[in-house]
């Protein structure tokens, strides 16, 4: 029937009520009243509005619900954190944070966020948030990122591995992303009265970030000297070196984390058999396994094999069944039956990253809301046409589930 309807659209142009409802009016403008006869209703058409407004007051609730550290979601998704917002929205991560708490899906913030600590978290309001920490090199800057993540009720802390320094990218080498994006997009760091501290500074609360990002005009901004723009590039430049450390970190340096943070741990990057094993002698609770949506290191397992090998090993799977272990999975979740396939493998949720990303930058926070609504009508769509009620039926039971091949 889906088919047959789309072969209907070329001569309507549309498939939505309004749209018919327009091209039906706008042809029969000739013909007094005719149109009227059909859209008119009784007196000011008030029950007319009532009636389509009644549909809204209900909403259908698919029956996704997944409980991740003891929190009940209403669906296997969270946001995956993606930072340097500024560069692709003026309100930059306060758009997801709010479509997040709209929609009941739990929000994660990156540690390279263009708005403060404090602003995502009134954006995000009453919504679920964890924190994602790009380690810094120095426990005092650690320790000021927690208290301040603590303070405002992030939840969780997802510690990503994977970024000890950024991958080759090219197309952001030729563009200067990397100095100038940073420079003038990370305000995280630069609200830190710990960090700023170190350069005799009072921290910015306001966001430096320019939008829309040109990054051609901040370098001739900063080859002509600008304050702005070279102080920007300074402390952005500090804030990376800060931050991107990861090098001189060790598993055991991850006990120090542990015993200052009270909530669940977890870490971000995992796509070995060793580490996910690893993780559990340091008393991490979950694992996200992601390659950085391909971002790291290029020619690198696909992430979703990786969740395959990962969750084959019987310590892992123990350790899961037990409540020990919860795991987590992205990199190229797109579509419903994408997560249905990174669930049936033995994901708990998935984070959607890129998607929300981009429909953000077509139309805001409302695309953002677009983009995960679509997904999770498709995931429901997908699970009921493969014959399941519920989540429960498909995770890890990618035996019974899913076969490979063709
Ligand atoms: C990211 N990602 C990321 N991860 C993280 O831990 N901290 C961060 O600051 C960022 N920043 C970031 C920026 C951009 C532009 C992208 C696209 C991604 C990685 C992100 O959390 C997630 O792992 C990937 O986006 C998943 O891949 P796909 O599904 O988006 O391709």
């Amino acid at each position: 029937p889906i088919w047959s309807a789309l072969a209907g659209c070329p001569t309507l142009g549309t498939v939505v009520f309004e749209g018919i409802e327009a091209k039906a009016k706008e042809k029969l403008k000739d013909y007094s009243g005719g149109f009227m006869y059909a859209g008119g209703s009784a007196g000011t058409n008030s029950t007319y509005r009532a009636n389509l407004r009644a549909f809204e007051k209900f909403r259908i609730v698919p029956r996704m619900l997944t409980t991740i550290f003891g929190v009940m979601h209403s669906s296997p998704v969270f946001i995956a954190p993606i930072g340097v917002q500024g560069i692709f929205a003026a309100e930059a991560e306060l758009a997801p944070a709010r479509a997040a708490q709209k929609l009941g899906i739990p929000f994660i913030m990156s540690t390279a966020s263009s708005r403060t600590i404090e602003d995502v978290a009134e954006a995000n309001g009453d919504g679920h948030r964890w924190y994602q920490l790009y380690w810094p090199a120095t426990q005092d800057v650690l320790l000021s990122i927690l208290s301040r993540a603590k303070a405002s009720g992030f939840t969780a802390l997802v510690v990503t591995l994977d970024t000890m320094l950024l991958g080759w990218r090219p197309h952001d080498l030729e563009t200067s992303y990397i100095p100038f994006g940073h420079g003038i997009g990370v305000q995280v760091g630069t609200s830190d009265p710990v960090f700023m501290k170190r350069f005799g500074r009072e921290p910015i609360l306001k966001t430096r970030t320019k939008f829309p990002y040109d990054s051609r005009e901040m370098d001739r901004l900063y080859a002509a000297g600008d304050a702005d723009a070279r102080d920007g590039v300074f402390l952005g430049g500090e804030w990376l070196k800060e931050c991107n450390s990861g090098l001189f970190h060790s598993w055991e340096e991850l006990r120090f984390i542990r015993e200052h943070w009270e909530g669940p741990l977890v870490l971000k990057g995992i796509q070995s058999v060793q580490d996910a094993e690893k993780s559990l002698q340091y008393g991490v609770d979950g694992i996200i396994v992601s390659n950085h949506g391909g971002r790291q290191v290029d020619g690198a397992i696909p992430s979703l094999h990786a969740l395959a090998r990962i969750m084959r090993s019987p310590t892992v799977k123990a350790a899961q069944a037990a409540g020990k272990l919860t795991v987590l999975f992205d990199s190229g979740i797109r579509t419903g039956p994408d997560i249905f396939k990174a669930l049936a493998l033995g994901a708990q949720a998935v984070l959607l990253g890129r998607p929300w990303l981009y429909g953000g930058v077509v139309a805001g926070q409302e695309g953002i809301e677009q983009v995960l609504r679509y997904i999770l009508a498709d995931l429901d769509g997908t699970l009921g046409l493969s014959g399941f009620t519920s989540l429960a039926e498909i995770q890890g039971k990618a035996e019974e589930v899913l076969v490979e091949g063709d």
